[in-house]
């Protein structure tokens, strides 16, 4: 039982899976507020005064935690990252820096290449820890469900070693995973020149054995300039389609790619980046099944433009939020700072980004039914803030440390 809840937020009486356009600006939340979790659900909450004496309910009350003065949020959803990587890559940030873009140094022999050959040298066991690093990190942060890709092996054996380390991940944790294959992350440099080759080695052999081995849920391209094109795309999620593994596309985040039209043409889960978005964009995404997730981790440290949340929203979108965490784009999985900069850096309201980083969120992984909102039956997934005079102050106090206490599926983590 938790009880003198200052503000219970993001409750939901009648469990949505996302919410869009114009509603995204309001948030149902209780004033002095209980929370009751039985096992690993919540079973009820109410308004203080609606509170009886558990006994009546029939509930042996266990454990008590005094919120006065604190906020319980859902666990944010972070429906796009890329944290099991090897070592780091702070030398390109210096490149960065002195004023190479993403492309020149993915061009060098740095990006995603660089990753990968880490990668390549590191054993599965020494991986598993350094991902594990950063899952105790992100569930201090307050994060509940993570997405993880693979990407960083490009070739059949890496790409497996990564999903497995995916899979010991979710099976050694609380936190919710749902596991991508990424394969089409970038062309490995022994298939430079034969593009084509490494699209066909996806389809007709990594593909088949991820799906056999059940290690991934969806699939991802990265469909942009430089990387794949629409047509590979296309086949690659055909094939992923074919395997029971939807679509979470990288798409618009370079140039305007076409990767959103694909992705809404195979009924993607979701498209991702988005910073180059248009009018064709948004209508072609208005009435569809897929959620434009937007990454502002990534387009802060590569000091790209922003994608247009505000015209998304208020032309009746849905936006999710994730944090991208990746040693290239974006080394930071920090959810409370990716609202920061959906505030500031995009114009979304706090409202909006709370919308955007929970229910919208797990909309995005496939999970909307079971976290991202205060609802009877869903996974106890929440954290309580430390005592806040409001809502905003949580995107407001950007660096501050505001979380007090996380629960996972029902247990305090320490
Ligand atoms: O989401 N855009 C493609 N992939 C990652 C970056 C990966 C990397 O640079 O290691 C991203 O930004
Ligand atoms: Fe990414």
């Amino acid at each position: 039982l938790i009880f003198n809840i200052k503000k219970l937020v993001q409750v939901e009486e009648e469990p949505r899976l996302l919410v869009a356009g114009k509603d995204m600006a309001t948030l149902n939340t209780i004033d002095n507020a209980y929370l009751i979790i039985k096992g690993d659900v919540i079973e009820d909450f109410g308004p203080m005064e609606r509170l009886e004496k558990p006994q009546q309910q029939g509930l042996q009350i266990d454990k008590r935690i005094d919120a006065t003065g604190k906020m319980v949020f859902p666990s944010f959803c972070d429906s796009h990252t890329h944290l099991v990587y090897a070592g780091s890559r702070e030398i390109e940030y210096v490149d960065k820096i002195k004023g190479l873009s993403y492309e020149e140094i993915a061009q060098k022999g740095g990006g995603i290449l660089n990753s990968a050959k880490l990668l390549h040298d590191t054993g599965e066991e020494e991986l598993y820890f350094q991902a594990m690093e950063r899952i105790h990190e992100i569930i201090g942060l307050g994060t509940g469900a993570v997405e993880i890709k693979s990407g960083y092996g490009l070739s059949v054996e890496d790409e497996l070693k990564m999903l497995r380390v995916i899979k010991r991940i979710r099976e050694t944790t609380p936190i919710i995973i749902k596991a991508t294959f990424l394969g089409a992350h970038a062309v490995p440099s022994d298939y430079k020149g034969r593009q084509g080759e490494y699209v066909d080695l996806i389809i007709n052999e990594m593909l088949p054995m991820v799906a056999a081995d059940d290690l991934a849920d969806y699939i991802d391209v990265f469909c942009d300039q430089g990387f794949f094109t629409q047509e590979e795309t296309e086949r690659m999620l055909m094939a992923g389609i074919k395997h029971g593994m939807r679509g979470k596309i990288h798409a618009n985040e370079l140039a305007n790619s076409g990767g959103i039209q694909v992705g809404v043409k195979y009924s993607a889960l979701s498209v991702d980046h988005l910073e180059f978005t248009g009018a064709a964009e948004i209508k072609c995404l208005l009435n569809s099944e897929t959620m434009p997730t937007l990454l502002p981790g990534a387009a802060f440290f590569l000091g790209m433009a922003y994608p247009p949340a505000r015209k998304m929203i208020d032309a009746g979108l849905p936006v999710a939020l994730a944090s991208d965490y990746n040693p290239g784009s974006s080394p930071s999985g920090d959810m409370k700072f990716v609202m920061s900069l959906g505030c500031i850096k995009m114009k979304m309201t706090p409202e909006e980004v709370i919308n955007a980083t929970t229910i919208n969120s797990a909309y995005a992984m496939g999970v909307s039914d079971i976290v991202g909102s205060i609802a009877r039956g869903k996974i106890a997934n929440l954290f309580i803030t430390k005592p806040i005079s409001s809502i905003e102050f949580m995107p407001y106090a950007y660096t501050a440390k505001l979380i007090d206490k996380v629960i996972l599926k029902g247990k305090v983590i320490a």
